[in-house]
């Protein structure tokens, strides 16, 4: 099936067609960084009204560079959501007025599905069952999946997630944006030793980054002479020691605790070289596979989300156009649209009661 697959969750503007969920034919992507670095971080109305100005021209260009037209196109996959509502309803109205036009039919893809999915169009494609770590500017959850959206949650952050650590200490320190992409260079060469940044929640599956920015700010304060340029290498290549670490540690001991060898690493700070390098080092050691896609295919895209729609529209689920965009959605569960005439019972199953306990 030749998929086209539209992603406008934050602040990037995506399409892509993938042939049968692994042959990427096309993956174009138009950042609105630029525009948001400014503000030190995405600022939500703008999103929007960017993705509305480059929805159209990304489409064809994507079209373009797989050289195909829509007359080729079997089924359009759209991220539903989790993200931000305003940005998601210009992917989804997209989705569904090309959907509507060519009589094609369309399915609505939980994004972090789709970052786990990414890492079936790399070169090197994992079996089931593994662990995977998503880590990106929102999420930092660790799932024990058996299948394709079969989502087993093992651990997850208690407060900030990973990039949002890296993206909240790059502007305290006044480096740039976004901040990961911006720590990872600088801290090249760096001494990951320079600070001793705290470990939180050690023997927990779950993790916690608040601590640790609350310690670069005391670090800060408490200087005497304000941060020379020379500096920022080692303090940077500390704090993001501090983050790697618990990363690679409490994911390789939850595949070992499950009994796994395999390990998917997904998601925009899975593009950062300390933690590629850190994995791949410490999984070899513990005789753990562990499988990360090219950072190309970490940061948001939209090839990602065609290979679930691939995988949905696959398997007969497509959506009505009644779909609507929602900020909030865990992985692995179809999203209900309530009836407020036939309430749910209140154990209901949103996590599908599957929270393993590891440790
Ligand atoms: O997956 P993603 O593109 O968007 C979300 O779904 O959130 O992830 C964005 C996050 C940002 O916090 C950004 O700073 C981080 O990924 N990121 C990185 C790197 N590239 C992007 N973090 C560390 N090192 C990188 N090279
Ligand atoms: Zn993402």
């Amino acid at each position: 099936m030749l998929v086209l697959g539209i992603e406008s969750s934050c602040d990037e503007t995506a399409a892509a067609v993938v042939r049968d969920g692994s042959f990427l034919l096309s993956n174009v992507i138009a950042s609105q960084i630029d525009i948001h670095s400014k503000y030190g971080g995405v600022v939500p109305e703008i999103a929007s009204r960017k993705h509305m100005e480059a929805i159209v021209p990304v489409i064809l260009e994507a079209l373009d560079d797989a050289n195909v037209s829509l007359d080729d196109i079997e089924g359009i996959a759209v991220t539903r959501g989790p993200g931000l509502v305003g940005s998601l309803l210009v992917g989804v109205s997209a989705a569904k007025s090309i959907a509507f036009a060519r009589n094609i039919p369309f399915a609505g893809v939980n994004h972090l599905e789709g970052h786990v999915a990414s890492i079936f169009l790399s070169d090197r494609k994992p079996d089931f069952p593994f662990v995977a770590l998503i880590v990106s500017g929102g999420h930092t959850n660790i799932y024990f999946m058996k299948d394709f959206q079969e989502f087993n949650l093992l651990g997850q952050t208690r407060d900030d997630a990973a990039g949002e650590a890296f993206d909240k200490a790059a502007k305290l320190l006044d480096i740039g944006y976004p901040g990961g992409v911006v720590i990872d260079r600088l801290s090249k060469g760096g001494d990951t030793e320079f600070i001793k940044f705290p470990r939180a929640m050690k023997g927990s599956p779950d993790f916690s980054f608040s601590g640790l920015k609350t310690s670069l700010l005391t670090y800060t304060k408490k200087r005497e002479s304000p941060i020379t340029e020379d500096e920022i290498p080692d303090i940077v290549a500390s704090y993001q020691e501090a983050i790697v670490d618990v990363l690679v540690d409490k994911t390789l001991r939850a595949a070992q605790s499950c009994s796994v060898s395999r390990v998917v690493v997904c998601g925009g700070v899975a593009a950062n070289s300390r933690l590629r390098e850190r994995f791949n080092e410490e999984a070899d050691a513990r005789g753990i596979e562990v499988f990360i896609p090219p950072p190309i295919l970490c940061t948001d895209n939209a090839a990602m989300i065609a290979v679930v729609g691939d995988n949905l529209l696959s398997a007969g689920k497509k959506d009505s156009f009644n779909m609507n965009a929602v900020s909030r959605w865990s992985p692995g569960i179809k999203f209900k649209v309530p009836n407020p005439d036939k309430p749910e019972p209140r154990n209901g199953s949103r996590f599908k009661g599957s929270r393993l306990i590891v440790f």
